[in-house]
């Protein structure tokens, strides 16, 4: 059998298998943030599709700026911890273990119940134009503020809260995002990061809020809850971007949050082995591989024909899957059985990336194959 149905642990956590769900924003929860039936439908499909690990969709963390999306779901109060939990006791029964991603928008922000201004660490706006695929925005990105010494509090504080109600719900652990442009990502990113003050500059300058947050949330969680994170080059909006001290400086800043307490490091890009570190001939993926044994989970157009090489190429990786889960909510029995895998049909996730489309979009399907 293929070695991606080996068993695999994080920390005191088991997996059943190596496949993992990438997280995937569906801007279908309640208004009020709370997680809804029919992501409790959405997730559980995963769990029973043989799944051994689901990690959600970002989920913001507090009442001030981390929104980013409308319909995003929270986990920054009593109603949607307890909504959370009913969903995570469904994937459970289906020994399928979930990781909340704890998102905190920054500069990519697009609807937010709480307040019109986004924070971010130098009140730089992303390049290109907002997603519409998670909803219109009206006069395009809007102008965020630069953080001051109250809104690094605020975050921070948004962090810790979201990790003790993430257990609270059940939920095996939380992943941190670093990734994609959001506001930790805009945190090591010499666009999005001008200051001149500790939090930026150099590399290190640049690295020390998220070191902060990891050791924060770590002390939070306590031994037994996973903290991950998740991590790019790449924003949603900018796909050629380069962070300037290239292979060397991610050698560093894997050591760094290693040294930090991260339990595992989560790799994305366009494509999982693109080498596009400036001056440097390895991936994301391959990098953390060479200078450390922390647990990694890789992305990046993973599927059905690369599945087996990966897996002997990484031995000791887990593999993220986004729109080839979205396709089919079963890919790991489907792997495993050999059936047929499809690709993914766009149609499914417009005009919006809601669940109500995705299953209007499925009834049709089964009206025309009948
Ligand atoms: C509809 C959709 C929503 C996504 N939302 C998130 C998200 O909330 N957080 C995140 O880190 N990545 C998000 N991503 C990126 C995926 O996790 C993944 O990195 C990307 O789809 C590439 O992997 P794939 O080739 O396996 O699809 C999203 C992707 C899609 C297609």
């Amino acid at each position: 059998m293929s070695q991606v149905y080996d068993d695999y642990s994080i920390g005191k956590h088991s997996l059943k298998n190596r496949l993992v769900v990438a997280p995937m924003t569906r801007t279908s929860a309640e208004a009020d943030g709370s997680a809804s039936e029919l992501m409790g439908d959405y997730y559980e499909r995963f769990a029973e599709g043989g799944f051994g690990l689901i990690i959600t969709e970002g989920t913001y963390t507090d009442k001030e700026a981390s929104q980013g999306y409308e319909n995003q779901p929270g986990i920054s109060d009593a109603p949607q911890t307890d909504a959370w939990k009913k969903i995570v006791s469904r994937v459970h029964e289906h020994d399928c273990k979930m990781i909340l991603q704890l998102m905190h928008a920054g500069a990519q922000f697009q609807y937010n119940r709480f307040t019109d201004t986004p924070v971010s660490p130098s009140g730089v706006k992303p390049k290109g134009e907002p997603l519409g695929l998670y909803g219109e925005v009206e006069g395009g990105w809007p102008e965020p503020e630069e953080m001051n010494e109250h809104h690094f509090d605020i975050v921070m504080n948004g962090f810790i809260g979201a990790v003790n109600r993430a257990k609270e719900a059940g939920f095996d652990g939380v992943e941190l995002h670093a990734a994609n442009g959001y506001l930790l990502n805009e945190f090591l990113s010499d666009y999005f990061n001008r200051r001149e003050d500790k939090w930026g500059g150099s590399l290190n300058k640049r690295l020390l809020f998220i070191e902060d947050v990891i050791k924060a949330a770590k002390s939070a969680a306590g031994d037994d809850f996973i903290v991950g994170i998740r991590i790019s080059q790449i924003t949603v909006t900018d796909p050629d971007y380069q962070w300037p001290e290239g292979e060397e400086g991610f050698e560093h800043i894997v050591s760094k949050l290693v040294a930090a307490g991260i339990d595992y490091i989560h790799t994305t890009d366009t494509a999982y082995d693109r080498k596009h570190l400036k001056d440097g001939d390895h991936s994301l993926a391959e990098t953390v591989q060479h200078v450390s044994d922390v647990p990694l989970i890789i992305n990046g157009g993973i599927d059905e024909d690369n599945l087996d090489d990966l897996a002997e190429q990484f031995p000791e990786a887990l593999f993220a899957i986004g729109k080839k889960a979205l396709a089919n909510p079963d890919f790991a029995k489907r792997f495993k059985s050999g059936d047929e895998i499809a690709d993914l049909d766009f149609a499914m996730l417009q005009p919006k990336a809601t669940l109500e489309n995705e299953w209007q979009w499925r009834k049709l399907q089964q009206q025309a194959d009948s």
